[in-house]
């Protein structure tokens, strides 16, 4: 039977070592979230970082490390602590991660982060080479493997390989600013099927391609001199069952074991019946807006008075590549920000912002989901947002308001949310405002056809398109070869 490998930088379960025990948790991150979950239908083999510096552990440790990864049909790409930093840390996040959030002025070009990455990309290859009896079949994730189709294909050429990316492709304008941009489209179109998030990155896409190389382009295939590439776009779906489910039981589990939110929500709900909570969960990055949707909240504060004491915004950001600069300073203007606010408007028993710096079990995520009324997602640029998702799929009696930024892929498909600029403050307090006082009936029916949707285009879909796509490929490629 053949096999199938999945490709990406941070593989989908993170392992934590302490003296005697090997622990394995999933990976946050849309990427790990999504592809975690239709992995497990697939004959498939995962090859990534494990995110452990192997040269620290002692024989016996590695060998646990192996075994555990291996139970989760796991391959480790191991990386040095320089790899970590000019790969990793360097060229991948404070380079293509900026450039293509269009936060160019965060954006460092360093020769000695991009040969780092060309490295790395070829340690890929050459684990990947080592796994490849059996598998005529391999599908790359994102942004810190853009080399990697092109060095696959000149070793294998009769292996299909299908890439994704998980984040905005940007115009062309700013993509055009890198100095590697040749090198990058070219490794990319090593691929056979290129997938993202929307029709503008993938247009972005074929724009750089049309531009930079001359290559001849027909609707959404690339015409090489002895290939065809794809290029398409697939909306990353969620785990819909898993999350209406999940909320189900965690209804089902507060009427008996309460969890400590559960408590503290009671608690809060019990001292104000009518307080709204409005959740915001991220990876404290600075392209999911944070700053920006505190400020629009204190906006809401100074401008709302008759709200102060209705309303608490549960704030959880999770720990996010914390060794570049960028994300440790906006960890300080975070904690400034809501010192700030609960400073100027907390009372003696409650707090505007509920504020939590770390990462939850699946179960707390499904409570929060559950129990906040609205959920305010802000980015600045997200490539889709699954967060977004799942707090619609988690609402199983259809009450709730999302309030979704414009700049996330996400609102492509999700026009029943209110959708807000994020730089917009005064539009984001009106929505806050909307979100509380919007009818009962309004929220069901908005909800339902969210709903419907997302049921319908889950994560299941979203892969198996990605793949008939990918097949089909071949085909055309066959009859174009032919004629
Ligand atoms: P990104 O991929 O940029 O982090 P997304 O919103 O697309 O943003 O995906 C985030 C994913 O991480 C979601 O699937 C969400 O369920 C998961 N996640 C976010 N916060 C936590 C958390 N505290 N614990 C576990 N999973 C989380
Ligand atoms: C985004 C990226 C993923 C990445 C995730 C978490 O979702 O698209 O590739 O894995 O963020 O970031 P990290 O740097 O911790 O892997």
């Amino acid at each position: 039977m053949s096999r199938f490998l999945i490709i990406s930088n941070r593989l989908p379960v993170q392992i934590s070592i302490s003296e005697n025990d090997i622990g394995v948790e999933p990976s946050v991150g849309g990427l790990a979230t999504g592809m975690m979950s239709v992995s497990k239908s697939f004959n498939s083999l995962w090859i990534g970082w494990s995110g452990v510096d192997f040269n620290e552990l002692t024989n016996s440790q590695v060998k646990k490390v192996n075994s555990a990864l291996k139970k989760e049909k796991c391959v480790s790409v191991n990386l040095t602590q320089e790899e970590v930093e000019l790969y990793y840390e360097g060229f991948s996040n404070k380079t293509i991660w900026p450039l293509f959030h269009y936060f160019n002025q965060f954006v460092e070009y360093e020769d000695e982060q991009w040969q780092a990455y060309k490295r790395v990309n070829q340690k890929f290859a050459d684990v990947i080479a080592e796994n490849m009896e059996g598998v005529d079949k391999i599908w790359i994730h994102d942004y810190h493997l853009l080399l990697l189709p092109q060095m696959i294909k000149e070793k294998f050429p009769d292996v299909t390989i299908g890439f994704f990316l998980h984040i905005p492709f940007p115009s062309y304008e700013l993509f055009r600013i890198l100095p590697w941009r040749n090198e990058i489209i070219q490794g990319m179109l090593g691929a056979d099927l290129l997938g993202f998030h929307t029709f503008d990155y993938e247009r972005h896409f074929m724009s750089a391609v049309r531009r930079l190389l001359g290559y001849d382009i027909n609707i959404n295939e690339i015409h090489l001199p002895k290939r065809i590439v794809k290029v398409d776009n697939f909306p990353m779906g969620i785990d819909y069952d898993k999350f209406q489910d999940a909320a189900l039981d965690s209804q089902k589990r507060s009427v008996r074991d309460k969890s400590e939110i559960r408590k503290e929500l009671e608690r809060y709900y019990l001292l104000y019946p009518e307080t709204k909570f409005v959740l915001s969960i991220d990876r404290l990055d600075y392209t999911k807006g944070l700053i920006n949707r505190l400020e629009a909240f204190e906006y809401f504060l100074e401008n709302y008075p008759e709200y102060r004491n209705k309303i608490t915004l549960v704030l959880l950001a999770v720990p996010s590549r914390i060794g570049v600069d960028q994300y440790q300073q906006m960890k300080s203007e975070v904690d400034e920000i809501v010192g700030r606010i609960n400073g100027t408007y907390s009372s003696i028993n409650r707090n505007p912002i509920w504020y939590f710096y770390r990462s939850l079990p699946f179960e707390n995520l499904v409570d929060l989901y559950n129990y906040c009324e609205i959920a305010l997602i802000t980015p600045i640029r997200d490539g889709m947002n699954l967060v977004a998702k799942e707090f619609i799929a988690s609402k199983t009696d259809g009450r709730g308001v999302l309030i979704l930024s414009e700049m996330a892929g996400a609102s492509k498909e999700m026009s029943e949310a209110l959708i807000i600029n994020p730089n917009d403050r005064a539009q984001i307090a009106e929505a806050i405002k909307r979100a509380i006082e919007m009818p009962l009936d309004e929220q069901i029916e908005r909800n339902t056809v969210l709903q419907k949707r997302l049921k319908r285009y889950n994560i299941e879909k979203w892969a198996t398109d990605f793949l008939n796509s990918l097949d089909k490929v071949l085909q055309n490629e066959q009859q174009y070869l032919a004629k």
